[in-house]
Formats: C-alpha cells, structure tokens, sequence
C-alpha cells in the first residue's frame, strides 16, 4: 500500500494533502458477488476491491464470495479473479505474496438462481467464513446480476435465513446495481419485493457517479465556503446545465439498451443526482440522512412535465453513422442487438424547473448521450449578465461569469471571468481561474467504485439513493418516456462524432461545445 505518509517527497510536503489518511476501516465481513462471471464484475467491482486490499482499506477478516452460472471451481475461479487484475487493474497483475494470502478468502458457487438449495451452499460458506476468517456475521450482498433476477435472489437468501431478521449476530447489506426498474411501476413493484425481507437500513442502491470524487467535492464546494452559496439563486443564477457524455457507443450492451435508452440509462439517476447535489439546500449535518432528505426535497420540488410542455422541454436523438476520433463508426441501428429499425434514443435532454423559493425561473438544462464529439460530464453553472454596461456597447460583449464542475475525464474546478486585456484601450476578454484535482492534490482520484464498496461495508449510506429520491425521479421522467412512448421518432438524427440532434439546440441554444 502507498501510505500518504511515507509517500516521496513532493507528495508528501503539498499542504494540500494534509487530512488524505487512510480511512476508518470496514468492518469484518464477507461480501458475496452475485453475477461475479459478469462483466461488471471483472472490469469494475474486482480490481476495486483488490485495490482496497492494496491500500489497507479491507477489514483484516474478510472473505468473498462469487455466485454465478459460470461453472467453476474455487481454484479455478481464484485464477479467474487473478487474470482479471492483469486486464483491468490500475495496478496491473497482484504481488505473489499479497495474492497468495488474499485468494485463500476467495469462494465461489456455481449457481442456478432458482435453486434453493444453491443459497443454502453460499450460506455453509459465509458460516465457515465466520469460523475460518472471523467474519462475524456480517454478510454485503451486492447483486450485479440483470435485474430480472432481484427480487428472485432476495427471496431465495430469506428462504435460506440469509436476510437481515434472520441475522441475529452481525449485519446483513444489500447493494443493488442500476437500473432499479424500468419505469415507476416497475421500480415500485421491485421496491415491494425487496423490502419484504431487507429494510432501507439495509438497502444500498448504488449510482456510480456519487462515488466520483469531484461529485462528492459539489457540497464541499457550496457548504464549505462562503462567498458561492449567497448568490447560488434565482438573484444571480441565469441557467444550470449538467452534461454527460460520451464517445462510445452501446458496444456489447446493445440487447440492454434497447430496452432502456438514455433517458432511463444516464439521466433518471446519474444526473439527477448531480441536479439534486448542486439544487439541494443545505444539510442540517453530514449524515446519510440529513443529505438524503435535502436531495429527496429537490426532486420533489420538480415538477413533473405535462402533455402541453413536451416539445419545448424535452429533446431525443439517436446516432447515426460517423466518426469519432479520427475513427469510422457504425450508427446505432446497425449495432448487434438492435432492432435495424429502433426507435431507442441514444441522446436525451430535458429542461427542468426546481419549483421552490431558491430556484423558481431558473431553467436547469440536463443532456446525456453516446457517439458524442467529447467524453465530458460537467455541471455549468450560468450567472446572470451585468446590470450595466459600462464599457458601452461598442466594446467587446461581456460575457455572463459560468462556475463549471468537472466531473470527468478532467476533474477540477473553473471559474469565467472577465478582465480587461493590458494595454490603452478598454478591451475586455473571458478568463478562467481553474483548479485541477491532480495537480491541487497531487494524487489520483480514487475509482467511484472503491469508495463506494468501502462505504457499503462501512454502513455509510450517504452516497446510495435512497427510495423515496429513486420514485420521486421515475415520476419526472416517467411522462417523457410516455410521451416518446407514443410518438414516432425520425431516427437516427445525429451523427456519431457531434454534438447531438439539432432538437436539443431548439430547446437550449446556448448548451456548452463538446
Ligand atoms: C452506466 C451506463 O451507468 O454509466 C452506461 O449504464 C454508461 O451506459 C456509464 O456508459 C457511464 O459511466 P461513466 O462513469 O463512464 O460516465
């Protein structure tokens, strides 16, 4: 493990790193991967727990657990996790020693998820783990299965006795991958299911962009200073956009994504969660649910759209053709496992009003889509234009100020500004105050992943949606996905490699260059 303590030398005298020690640690536990033959598995949810075991951040006893189709046996799964860390880890292939200890805790189960009896093998395992690594009976469940499977593997742990109320000596937590439903009913149906045997305490929905550092650093950035929060209004603020997108395409996941499409992929959670980081009135504490109440209140404070606004608030697009880097790419249609004449949007906006005292009139533009010129996610903060020319208006135009959070691949902080160029005229011109968080901290921002997995087992819930916010943004986009539902679309509209569909510069012109 790199301790920041012992780090060299640079690293260690930026004065910006005081306060980066290592964590609290989680508590004993073993964690059981249901779908560990999956690709979220290998790519993301491994090497972030093996990056743990790196850093110290893993409980001393620990084991896991992997339940899946895939047959295996508990070597030849072990050699399975190991391969995966030479692919997909930061870090590259583990050091024998630290790999030796560390696979002895590795399990698996070759699974039938109907099958009773095969949860009853799982559970012999975690109680061997209690005696052999003294894991105390504390057991995190994270389902990373296709979400058909959920309320299936729920029910089979209660018949075995795996829920919480049958855990009378440690703790019982369950973490369950996006998307939670496909719609309203569908997300109230499988809330019902769940809840009949695990209780919010117990239920970690995760979002993966709330484990992105400069997502977290949103309330550290309103809460911890002084001088943003008295103009973070309608007194000042002109416009909120939030983007996130992408240049890649559905890749394998096209039989998915049919079925979902960017409004239900990326807009009802990842960005709604940033739109209810930057709207939300501030905390009474730091605690889960001091934040949860607070995020739960914007949503509630967003009304969902009506018959008559759809065309003026909402825009889709799907990609067509084009090239991305330098590179020929197919459009959607032709991608495998999509309908050759799909009417599934691969790009969505919304326009959205916060209907509360802070933000009434303030219009928050929210984009997401794939194939798109750039990988960006930002959120853009647009301040209201100056009372008064002073400069006349024969000089350069004055630009509003714009506060933009960068999410990704850049991750810092900018500020626009105007200053006048030197020299005898009054010239004016746009210049950036930028904070970047490499350079500011001199470290790398740890995966979303990482921080999201030790929280879980942590018992932290501040960074897991909790139910009644999950509803709440079914019921702002359910009608727009009824509406899209209903209308023909004139697909494809946008070509891969762009900026999107014209339609989303009818809603907003003035969204940010990808
Ligand atoms: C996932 C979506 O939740 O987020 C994917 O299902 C998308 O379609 C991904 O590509 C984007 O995540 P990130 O962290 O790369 O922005």
């Amino acid at each position: 493990m790199t301790d920041v303590m012992t780090a060299p030398t640079r690293r260690a005298t930026n004065p910006l790193r005081t306060g980066l020690a290592t964590d609290r640690l989680a508590d004993p536990c073993s964690i059981v991967f249901f779908g560990a033959s999956g690709d979220l598995f290998k790519r993301m949810l491994f090497p972030a727990i093996y990056a743990l075991r790196e850093k110290g951040m893993l409980p001393a006893a620990f084991g896991l657990v992997g339940f899946s189709r895939s047959k295996y046996s508990d070597d030849a799964f072990r050699q399975y996790c190991h391969d995966q860390l030479s692919q997909f880890s930061a870090n590259g292939a583990p050091s024998a020693d630290m790999w030796d200890e560390f696979s002895e805790r590795i399990s698996y189960v070759s699974a039938d998820f109907d099958d009773e009896r095969h949860y009853a093998d799982l559970k012999a395992i975690l109680e061997h783990n209690d005696e052999t690594l003294r894991t105390g009976s504390n057991r995190l469940f994270y389902l990373s299965t296709p979400p058909s499977l959920f309320p299936k593997i729920v029910k089979n742990l209660a018949a075995v006795g795996l829920d919480p109320r049958s855990n009378t000596k440690g703790w019982t937590r369950i973490i369950i991958e996006k998307p939670f439903g496909i719609d309203l009913a569908s997300a109230r149906a499988l809330q019902a299911e769940i809840e009949e045997f695990f209780d919010e305490r117990s239920i970690y929905r995760i979002d993966h962009y709330l484990g992105k550092e400069p997502v977290q650093d949103l309330l550290a950035l309103r809460f911890a200073n002084t001088i943003f929060e008295p103009i973070w209004n309608r007194n000042y603020v002109d416009n909120v956009q939030i983007t996130a997108a992408e240049t890649l395409g559905v890749e394998s996941r096209g039989g998915y994504y049919e079925t979902s499409g960017a409004l239900r992929d990326m807009l009802q959670n990842h960005v709604l969660n940033l739109l209810a980081l930057v709207a939300m009135e501030p905390p009474t504490d730091s605690g889960a649910d001091a934040i949860r109440t607070e995020k739960y209140k914007v949503f509630a404070a967003i009304e969902p759209p009506t018959t008559r606004d759809f065309a003026s608030i909402s825009a889709r697009g799907q990609y067509g053709p084009g090239s991305v880097s330098g590179d020929a790419v197919p459009g959607y249609r032709t991608e495998a496992d999509v309908d050759p004449a799909s009417n599934t949007e691969t790009f969505a906006a919304l326009k959205l009003f916060v209907q509360n005292w802070r933000w009434a009139g303030v219009p928050f533009y929210v984009r997401s889509g794939k194939r798109l010129a750039r990988k960006c996610s930002e959120i853009a903060v647009t301040f209201k234009p100056v009372p008064h020319r002073l400069y006349g208006e024969r000089t350069d135009s004055i630009e509003p100020n714009v506060l933009v959070a960068k999410i990704q691949p850049d991750e810092g902080i900018s500020l626009r500004f105007e200053a006048k160029v030197p020299g005898p005229k009054q010239h004016i011109r746009s210049v950036f105050m930028d904070f970047n968080y490499g350079s500011g901290f001199g470290i790398e921002s740890p995966p979303a992943y990482e921080r999201l997995l030790a929280d879980a087992m942590r018992g932290d819930q501040t960074l897991f949606t909790r139910w009644d916010a999950v509803e709440k943004a079914w019921e702002i986009v359910e009608p727009v996905l009824e509406y899209w539902r209903s209308t023909p679309a004139e697909f494809p509209n946008y070509e891969a490699g762009g900026q999107g569909p014209k339609s989303a510069f009818d809603l907003f012109a003035g969204w940010r260059q990808l």
